[in-house]
């Protein structure tokens, strides 16, 4: 069985509990893309874990986590992430398997991702972690890649080239002092030391493991409208964070997916710049923020909130070839006299027909007005039921409401952070 699990808004949308869930039925868990500027939390026996690199499978003995050549890797988060999780007394030993594709985060692209943000007209709200710049290296062909440090001589000559070029732009666009060759060079060969264990070609791996038929599931990080491609252009990710980039972010071959899940929150979050037509008030921002803790985390900073935006998910859905939903935090929404949806747009006065009338342009996309379907809400709470016949009737009707609109069954309900808190839908 192969799975894909994935975000149908702007990530954060508890992809890491379903993850979590469904990695006790799979051999392999996969990342494919971005890079520690995602975070998933998982809650298990009160504990709470927050992984931005490592697959949040990790948590599950026996289970074999990759992380595939299209994700960006700091050396510094991954080698933390490990240490914390021996120190909690989970062996990654043998089980963790790192591409030595993935291209590596180098110090000067966190101070650069920090400084071009300072400078910029319109900030986008990058996470700081050097993500876009390391990107921008890959495909300028200059980047460095964890394969490279094992061979003294090219990472040598790949990082003074790479110096001879920023330390200049640095010091002349961004007076900026600049790096020194040595102090990196030595310190990114120690870490070449401590992940040699757990490199090897993924990309092998896991055709080998397609082959014997083993169970995979591939958890995307960021969501849709994150995507550099399809995403709100210019505010998303340097990362293509759809289901189609699991071919190029691992190396497999093109072929059947069983199953592709795509995540939503009951309501809509975003952190970072960039237009959400949607948007609560800062007041009723404030409110839904506090209850469902929407901070980031990865850089702890207030996530924006607003109400759940069909349109949006519709292109999500299609894009990314959904078969079923898992709706998270729907708690959250409990208390509320009315719930709102949002079932289509109006730009400049006149309706938004079609969903090719609209292209998800930051220009465009920053003038459409929602237009809104209410629903009566719910005062019960959610939090100990676990059976979707058990729900408050009106909560019922807003997810029979959403299959509707989006043509796409919802098999999972999640009303609070630990495991048992899941509502299963056959
Ligand atoms: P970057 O990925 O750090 O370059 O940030 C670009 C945009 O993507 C910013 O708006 C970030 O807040 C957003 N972003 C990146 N990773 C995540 C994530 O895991 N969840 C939610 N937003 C993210």
């Amino acid at each position: 069985m192969i799975k894909v699990i994935v975000g149908l808004q702007w990530g954060d949308e508890g992809k890491g509990k379903i993850i979590d869930l469904m990695a006790q039925d799979s051999d392999y868990i996969v990342r494919f893309q971005g890079g520690n500027n995602a975070g998933h939390t998982v809650v298990v026996n009160d504990k709470e874990f927050v992984f931005h690199l490592i697959p949040s499978g990790i948590l599950h003995s026996e289970k074999t986590c990759v992380i595939a050549n299209g994700v960006v890797v700091d050396p510094v988060v991954l080698l933390e992430e490990i240490s914390t999780l021996k120190k909690e007394g989970i062996d990654v030993g043998g089980r963790l398997k790192i591409s030595g594709f993935c291209h590596l985060i180098m110090p000067y692209h966190k101070i650069m991702d920090r400084i071009r943000e300072k400078k910029r007209m319109h900030r986008l709200g990058t996470t700081g972690k050097g993500i876009g710049p390391c990107y921008a290296d890959k495909v300028a062909r200059c980047g460095i890649r964890i394969i490279d440090l094992f061979d003294n001589s090219i990472f040598k000559e790949k990082l003074r080239d790479n110096l001879k070029e920023k330390n200049a732009i640095f010091k002349k666009v961004y007076g900026y002092h600049g790096f020194s060759f040595n102090k990196i060079y030595n310190q990114y060969k120690e870490y070449a030391h401590n992940l040699l264990p757990y490199i090897c070609n993924t990309s092998i791996l896991l055709r080998e493991a397609i082959k014997s038929r083993k169970s995979i599931l591939f958890e995307g990080a960021q969501g849709t409208f994150l995507d550099i491609d399809f995403g709100t252009y210019p505010y998303v990710t340097s990362s293509s964070t759809i289901a189609g980039s699991i071919y190029t972010g691992t190396g497999i071959k093109p072929l059947k997916i069983d199953k592709i899940i795509g995540v939503i929150k009951a309501y809509t979050t975003r952190v970072g710049e960039g237009p959400f037509p949607t948007e609560f008030s800062s007041s009723f921002s404030e409110i839904i923020r506090q209850r469902g803790n929407e901070f980031g985390a990865t850089t702890g900073r207030p996530r924006r909130c607003g109400w759940l935006d069909a349109v949006m998910l519709k292109a999500a859905i299609d894009i990314n070839d959904v078969s079923e939903m898992a709706v998270m935090k729907l708690d959250v929404l409990e208390g509320l006299r009315k719930i709102r949806i949002c079932k289509g747009y109006k730009y400049k006065n006149k309706l938004l027909k079609k969903l090719e009338d609209f292209i998800f342009d930051a220009y465009i996309f920053r003038r459409v007005k929602p237009i809104y379907e209410e629903m009566d809400g719910w005062s019960e709470s959610l939090a100990d039921i676990r059976d979707f016949k058990k729900l408050p009737l009106n909560a019922r009707k807003y997810l029979r409401r959403l299959e509707e609109i989006l043509s796409v069954p919802i098999s999972i309900v999640s009303v609070g952070s630990q495991r048992q808190q899941t509502i299963y839908i056959n």
